[in-house]
């Protein structure tokens, strides 16, 4: 009996010699450990044995079972092994293959230069002030000190929008202008200290919208930068020393400025800042239309019926205020003869920048 099971474990371990695969390793499993296995016959033909035969061949058996449970996982590692050695050999990266091209992302040229505009007055002691796109007449017109019917709403084509409301001061308006943020952030400093309100330095960043017919010289959206600044003693010369720093920190060390008397209802005096062509230095060029000076932005004093709507004593505080499209800033620097790119969602545009 006891030749018997070495002839068992014999041909066991000798089949397994030959097994190569997780399929076939299952299968002599089975053969030669499970149920009906040789080896498991020996175990149930155990109480058929004489006494004194019993304990070496159930000794016996029980050493060959561990003995093929052991090689059975010693197979199972080897197998895994090899099959990873496998792989990893056949299925390796194939390094030849070109990857996929990586193409970061970058910010619309209107944003880049928005952020320049506001980098530049941030470090010039302004505060972002965000204000809101949908308004009230009110807000965009009459406590702009432009009444309803008066003429100068000619100057700005508007967006009414139908809301319902008969009261004209509360019917709605998508901003023509970043200017009703001036009473916003006026309104908003006024109010902590109504009696002695704080010094007002914001600029107000944002989109605007005009019913224009669209063509390359006007689009119904495009950005605006507006700034004021509001406290005692704030005079012309500091609007003019402000807006001709921030000219020299965007458009070079050496750019020249000049101020030209304008009208907006809500400034006086009022005035139109150029800087000196960028693209001819002055000579005279397309750009400019042979003029030599560029077009850049319009200021003025805060009217004082506006600083009043504000919450700010007229009599006490004075103010300046400005308002820049950055979009034109950047079609004047880069020669962009059609408004129209900025928002035609064209990357062969976009990507330029
Ligand atoms: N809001 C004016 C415009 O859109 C610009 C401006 C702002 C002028 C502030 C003076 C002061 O044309």
């Amino acid at each position: 009996m006891l030749e018997e099971l070495d002839k068992i474990q014999q041909a066991a371990l000798e089949a397994l010699a030959s097994v190569k695969d997780e399929d076939t390793l299952q299968a002599w499993k089975v053969t030669h450990l499970g149920r009906s296995s040789g080896l498991m016959q020996v175990f149930s033909g155990l109480g058929k044995l004489s006494k004194e035969e019993r304990p070496a061949v159930g000794q016996g058996a029980n050493n060959v079972k561990v003995a093929l449970e052991n090689a059975f996982v010693e197979r199972t590692n080897a197998l895994r092994q090899s099959e990873l050695a496998r792989s990893l050999e056949e299925d390796a990266l194939d390094i030849t293959l070109p990857g996929r091209a990586f193409r970061p992302g970058r910010l619309h040229p209107a944003t880049q230069n928005l952020r320049r505009v506001i980098a530049i007055l941030s470090n010039m002691g302004f505060q972002v002030f965000t204000s809101r796109d949908v308004e009230t007449d009110e807000y965009n017109f009459q406590l702009l000190n432009i009444p309803p019917h008066h003429p100068a709403r000619e100057m700005q084509d508007t967006f009414y929008v139908d809301a319902g409301i008969e009261d004209d001061t509360y019917s709605v308006v998508l901003r023509t202008h970043t200017s009703p943020g001036q009473i916003h952030a006026m309104r908003a400093y006024s109010s902590t200290n109504p009696d002695n309100p704080p010094p007002l330095r914001v600029i107000l960043p944002g989109m605007c919208y005009r019913y224009e017919q669209i063509t390359a010289r006007s689009e119904v959206q495009f950005n605006q930068v507006e700034g004021i600044a509001v406290g005692e003693g704030i005079t012309f010369t500091d609007l003019k020393g402000t807006l001709s720093e921030f000219a020299r920190r965007m458009f070079g060390q050496n750019a020249r400025t000049r101020f030209r008397a304008d009208y907006f209802p809500f400034t006086e005096p009022s005035a139109e800042m150029d800087v000196e062509c960028f693209v001819c230095g002055g000579e005279g060029c397309p750009v400019c239309k042979k003029t030599g000076w560029l077009e850049i932005l319009g200021c003025g004093m805060v009217n004082p019926i506006v600083l009043q709507n504000g919450g700010y004593d007229p009599t006490r505080y004075t103010g300046f205020a400005f308002g820049m499209g950055p979009e034109r800033q950047l079609m004047l620097r880069h020669k962009i003869d059609d408004i129209r790119y900025f928002w035609g969602n064209d990357v062969r545009f976009l990507e330029q920048f």
